[in-house]
This record gives structure tokens, sequence and C-alpha cells, in this order.
């Protein structure tokens, strides 16, 4: 049967086939399965990989720093970080609607990553050993769900900022492609990962920009990251991060609602919580957090973040409502 230690065992071998002595590029998104792929093929040929780390300033508190830190602390792995958080924001300046949004943070991100894939496949190039290969983190349940066969797991990358267009330069490394989830999470554990990475609930791509309901800019980023900081840690807190398939904290950044705080008068901004109980996302139940894990949280929320003076509940089931406010 098969043991997490077999697992990486027998990946580790079969990277080490495919690639040879070649040198590999890997995207990491901050989530588990890139993290993941990434530790098991730098198991397998050290440095003769390359990560690289778009940084679109969208992700949580924190986030970035356990990809730059503490990811590359505890695997040795070579980063290229790219900080494009500017760009991000230059490029959603204005942009409301929610499909736009995502079409433009998924093209600024495949546009910064292929900027930084030319850098380090010139500086390879320079020293003679040209990239032919990338990482990617498919697992078992995207090679079912896009039809099995080689070279058929991209179902989700239209939808996905942390997949890439399919890529014809390099030939595809896809360690995760016989894994589930719960997998996957014990493969990086066994990996000594930081558990804030292995552990991490599902994130969409285009991460807090469409979670801010209305323009993105970056002051709301700072009053969204600071609400949804606080949220995640009551929930862990409160020893419930099991019960919960994920938590959006959502800004809606154009509704103002009165409110009163010591003598004055405040006119700030809602913060929704969206905790849903699911299995695979495609149907979800807004779940029962306990009434007194909720109060903390409004508490805190309204008391430390300034500018936000209302928590609100989301008690929608999916369908009608999606997970994403956007
Ligand atoms: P919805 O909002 O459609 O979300 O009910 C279903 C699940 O997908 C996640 N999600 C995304 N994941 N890129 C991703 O990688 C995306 O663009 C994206 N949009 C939504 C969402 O968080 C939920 O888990």
């Amino acid at each position: 049967s098969w043991t997490t230690g077999n697992i990486v065992e027998e990946q580790v071998e079969r990277i080490r086939a495919q690639v040879g002595n070649s040198r590999v590029i890997c995207g990491l998104s901050g989530g588990v399965d890139s993290a993941v792929a990434a530790a098991l093929v730098q198991r397998a040929v050290g440095d003769q990989l390359t990560c690289v780390f778009v940084d679109h300033g969208l992700l949580r508190e924190g986030e970035a720093e356990q990809v730059e830190r503490d990811f590359v602390a505890s695997t040795g792995v070579n980063l290229y970080v790219a900080n494009e958080q500017k760009r991000f924001l230059e490029a959603l300046a204005g942009v409301t609607d929610p499909e736009t949004k995502r079409k433009i943070i998924g093209r600024e991100f495949i546009r910064a990553f292929e900027e930084a894939e030319r850098a380090i496949m010139a500086e390879a190039a320079a020293a003679g050993e040209p990239i032919r290969f990338l990482v990617q983190g498919t697992l078992y349940p995207d090679v079912v769900e896009s039809g099995g066969g080689e070279g058929a797991a991209n179902i989700k990358s239209h939808h996905n900022v942390g997949g890439l267009p399919e890529d014809l330069k390099f030939e595809l490394v896809e360690p995760l492609r016989a894994l589930f989830k719960d997998e996957v999470r014990a493969v990086g554990a066994q990996l000594g990962l930081p558990a804030e990475i292995v552990g991490r609930q599902p994130f969409p791509g285009p991460g807090l920009g469409i979670r801010i309901i209305g323009e993105v800019n970056q002051e709301r980023l700072d009053l969204l990251r600071r609400a949804d900081a606080i949220a995640r840690a009551e929930l862990t807190a409160a020893g419930l991060d099991n019960d919960v398939w994920q938590m959006p904290v959502v800004l809606l950044a154009d509704v103002r609602s009165v409110g009163v705080q010591g003598d004055g008068r405040t006119y700030g901004h809602p913060i929704v919580l969206r905790p849903v109980s699911s299995e695979d996302a495609m149907t979800a139940d807004w779940s029962r957090l306990p009434y007194d894990l909720l109060a903390r949280i409004s508490n805190r929320i309204t008391n430390e973040v300034d500018g936000i003076n209302r928590v609100v509940l989301d008690v929608t089931s999916k369908p009608p409502g999606t997970i994403e406010w956007e």
C-alpha cells in the first residue's frame, strides 16, 4: 500500500528520470499544489530548478512572506520574485466589472510570468543550460475532469491565475498527477513545508481582487487584508478550520452605512463573512458558525479596522449563490 514516504521516493525517482540534467522552471502561487510540486522537484534535482513567484499584491496577510521566506527556508529552492503590485493596481484602476477584473488579473499574471521566464531563460542560456521543463501542480481530479490522457490537464487554466497557458516551449513535469488533495497535503508535510502552506484552504487565483466589490485600490486592499486576517485568526483560535471549506471575507467598497463609535458618527464600509461548508466547491452550504465566534470576529474587526463599521454574515447556499462574490 502507498505511504507518504513511498510517494515521495517514487516521484523523486520519476522526476530524475524525466528531467536528467536539464533545467526546470516552476511558478509558485502561494497555494499548496504548486508548493508541493516544486518541493518534490527540488528534492529530486536541486539547483536545476528555479521557482518564480509573481507577487500581484492580491494575496492575504502573510502569504507572500510564506512563499518568499518560509518556503525558501524549508526547501532551499532558488526563487525569482517578481514584485508586480504596482502593475496590477495600475491595470485594475477604474475597473469594477467582475469578469473584466478576472481577465485583467489573468492577463497581467501571464505577462509578468513570461517576463520573469525570459529573464531566467536568458541567464540559463548564458550558462549554456537551456530550460526544458515546466512544473505544474496538476492533481488527479484535474486529470479526470479534463478527460484524462497526457497533456490534457489544463481544464482550470482559464479559471486559475496559478495556471499558465499551454506552453509549448516546455515539456511538463507533473509530480502530483496521481494524487488527491489530502495526499498532496501529506506529502507537503513530509517534505517539511510550512503548516500555513500545507493547510491552506482554497483561495482564488485573482485573490483579494475579486473580494473587493468595486474598484480595487491600495487602501481598500489594506482594509480587507486586515479584516480577513482577524477573521481567519479567530476561526483558527476557535479550532474550527476543519469545519469550514473556506471563509471568504468580502469588502463592500462602494457601500457605506452610518454607525456610531464613542461620541462620534461613523460612515464606513461593511465587511461580509462568507463561511461555507462543501465537499468539492460545486455546491456549498453556509456554515453555522457559533454565535460567540461571530461576535468576536465582528467586535474585533469593527474595533481594530478603521473604516469598517459593520460586519454581516452571508447565509446563502450554493446554488443560488456562488462561494465568491465576484
Ligand atoms: P465559486 O465562487 O464559483 O467558487 O462558487 C468555487 C471555488 O473556486 C474558487 N475560485 C477560484 N479558484 N481561480 C481559482 O483558482 C479562480 O479564478 C477562482 N474563482 C473562484 C473559489 O474560491 C471556490 O473555492
